[in-house]
């Protein structure tokens, strides 16, 4: 083997293993980070469509990031069923704002580190 093919041997196996690295850096992010959406829109919609009904002594009963931990929030807004499963969650919002909703539960859930009641 000469010198020239074993350094161009070299250099692929490089390149394919930096290559690996990166994929692996893309992958373990896209499954540790919380999904995108804004946190602040979505306190902002919780305020305005959820909380009417959602207020301590209200008729869908007090419902606050602190009811669920993040993981039941995650799985809650992957079924998005509302009210038992009676309906979609999409009933009240649009996809993209249910998400910063999703985002600001998630944020102060109850094991989140900032565990945070509503009416605040
Ligand atoms: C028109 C009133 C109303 C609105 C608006 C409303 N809810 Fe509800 N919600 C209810 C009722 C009724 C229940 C069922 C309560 C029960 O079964 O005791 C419920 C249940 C829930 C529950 C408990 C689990 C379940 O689904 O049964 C969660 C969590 C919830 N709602 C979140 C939300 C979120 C988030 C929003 C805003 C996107 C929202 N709700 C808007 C009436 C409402």
């Amino acid at each position: 083997m000469t010198y020239r093919y074993r350094a161009l041997r070299f250099s692929i196996a490089a390149a394919a293993a930096l290559t690996g690295i990166a994929l692996l850096t893309v992958l373990a992010s896209a499954g540790t980070n919380s999904p995108k959406g804004s946190e602040t829109k979505g306190r902002a919609y919780y305020r305005q469509m959820c909380k009417d009904c959602h207020a301590k002594g209200a008729k869908g009963g007090e419902v606050s990031p602190l009811t669920k931990t993040q993981a039941q929030w995650r799985t809650y807004f992957q079924k998005a069923k509302h009210a038992g499963g009676a309906e979609p969650l999409t009933k009240y919002m649009d996809d993209a704002k249910l998400l910063d909703v999703q985002v600001f539960l998630i944020n102060h859930a109850a094991d989140s580190p900032q565990p945070e009641t509503c009416g605040k």
